[in-house]
């Protein structure tokens, strides 16, 4: 997904605690605290939940021991994913025993998994809430606050949440996360979100420009559109006249003002359409940037992880992509060690990463997931330091691979958008490229939400570093 760091996105922001963006005058009656786990999307939900609470009179708070209520909003994508979660539960334990009155609820992805199994196995937990029912959080308080179990796990085939405006939260107010679609109707062998998401379903193209339309009066000058496939996206208007798809959804939110920049994720190589290629052309303000996740660079491997596309397909993708988008950065995701993958295969994984010359790349291990088709098919038969070695081999090489993308751009004049202050010092900015790469600058008069033309003239295996062009 989006971090520039190459790690797992739980693993890369994982446990993020949140308060609102902007200063909040209302007063609120009872305090809650939410942490996030996972993709994106899930980081998105919490703002949607952070909404609903506040109408019923619950304020963020950054600090869980003066909460009425947290929330852990919960990835079930990897073992290890959950495993963080119930740790972090039992954190939550001796707190609770300090206050009986606190209410402790599990969202998102691991709450749709485990439904009431959670309540049994975590003592702790009062409420289990599945992403399609963050509605019914207040009646669930509510519940939980007269002493019982509340659980609701129901998946809807609608929701979308489209009439709700996200709070939202820990934000740098220039640039925002927008779900346009949720669930996901790929069955890819290996993966959990099928079952925690449920089905596919597009939110009305109205509501996504008019809250990306809102963002950018409020001063936001990038969204970044969200959903498992987002070139499936497909809004038919209730009384069926209109019709959009993702090539024309992008349109309309880059015509929201050339000022706003736009990017999106994630796309299926199966999926992603010329017009959407030629779309990304004819704007300049769609970030020039496709996460085209591969998995495997194996033929054998990609049908066995039912992704419905070959080696050759996804290099004639790629290639299109190079011709419509000469200067377009590719970011993926791979999995090593998928049941009865070879080293041959392996090698099919290396050579489909030079060829690609990834900007950035999630990495995994092949985890195992409860109920899947690869779970219920094949034999998890790889064994662990097999994973393991083959994972750092790709990481290896995909280091090289960013860290000479990076020194591509040493010597180039770049637009970037400013989105703070640089973490190492205050006389100096950071902001993206359009590509995705930051860069530091000297501050000089320039500010948060500015785009601003440098130069680059160094870097390190992160960072470009750069100087504004006056
Ligand atoms: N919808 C996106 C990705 C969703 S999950 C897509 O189609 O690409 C994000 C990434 O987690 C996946 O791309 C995959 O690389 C990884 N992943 C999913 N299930 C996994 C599993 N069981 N073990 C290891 N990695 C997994
Ligand atoms: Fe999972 Fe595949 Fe759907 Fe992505 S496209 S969410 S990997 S099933
Ligand atoms: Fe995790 Fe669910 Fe996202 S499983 S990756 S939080 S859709």
């Amino acid at each position: 997904m989006l971090e520039l760091v190459p790690k797992t996105h739980d693993e890369a922001r994982q446990g993020e605690a949140y308060a609102p963006a902007q200063a909040d005058t209302t007063t609120y009656t009872k305090k809650f605290y939410i942490e996030s786990y996972g993709c994106q999307m899930n980081f998105n939900d919490s703002e949607i939940v952070a909404s609903i609470l506040q109408e019923e009179g619950f304020g963020a708070t950054r600090n869980y021991e003066e909460a009425d209520l947290v929330l852990l909003n919960t990835c079930s994508i990897r073992e290890k994913a959950e495993q963080t979660v119930r740790k972090r539960l039992s954190e939550f334990r001796r707190i609770k025993d300090a206050n009986p009155g606190l209410l402790v609820g599990v969202l998102g992805c691991m709450a749709e998994r485990l439904k009431t199994k959670f309540l049994e196995e975590e003592k702790l937990v009062d409420m289990v809430i599945g992403p399609d029912a963050y509605r019914t959080l207040p009646a669930l308080i509510e519940e939980a606050e007269t002493g019982q179990k509340a659980v609701n796990v129901l998946l809807s085939r609608e929701e979308t949440y489209a009439d709700i405006s996200p709070v939202r939260l820990d934000s740098n107010g220039v640039t925002a996360f927008v779900s346009i679609m949720r669930g996901c109707n790929n069955m890819c062998s290996f993966c959990v979100v099928p079952f925690t998401r449920g089905r596919e379903r597009s939110r009305d193209a109205y509501s996504v420009v008019a809250e990306a339309t809102d963002l950018f009066e409020r001063g936001y000058r990038e969204v970044t559109l969200l959903g498992q496939n987002v070139d499936s996206y497909y809004w038919n208007s209730p009384d069926g006249s209109e019709t959009v798809n993702f090539a024309n959804l992008l349109e309309r939110v880059a015509l929201i003002s050339p000022l706003l920049r736009v990017r999106f994720s994630t796309s299926h190589p199966k999926d992603i359409t010329d017009e959407v290629l030629h779309t990304m052309a004819k704007y300049e303000n769609i970030c020039k940037y496709i996460h085209l996740p591969v998995q495997s660079g194996s033929t054998r491997v990609l049908s066995l992880m039912n992704r419905t596309y070959t080696r050759e397909w996804y290099i004639k993708k790629v290639e299109r992509i190079r011709e419509i988008l000469p200067d377009c950065a590719l970011s993926t995701d791979v999995i090593t060690g998928f049941c009865t993958e070879t080293e041959e295969d392996h090698q099919d994984t290396l050579s489909m990463m030079e060829f690609a010359k990834y900007e950035l790349a999630y990495m995994f291990a092949y985890s195992e997931r409860p109920g899947t088709l690869a779970a219920r098919r094949y034999t998890d038969d790889i064994p662990e330091d097999v994973k393991k070695r083959r994972l750092n081999e790709i990481i290896t090489l995909h280091r090289r691979h960013s860290l000479e993308g990076m020194q591509k751009d040493v010597g180039k004049t770049l637009k970037i958008l400013v989105e703070g202050t640089s973490k190492k010092s205050e006389a100096e900015l950071y902001g993206r490229t359009d590509q995705n790469k930051v860069v530091v600058f000297p501050k000089e008069h320039f500010k948060k939400g500015d785009y601003v033309t440098v130069t680059v003239h160094g870097c390190t295996a992160g960072t470009l570093l750069g100087k504004a062009v006056l």
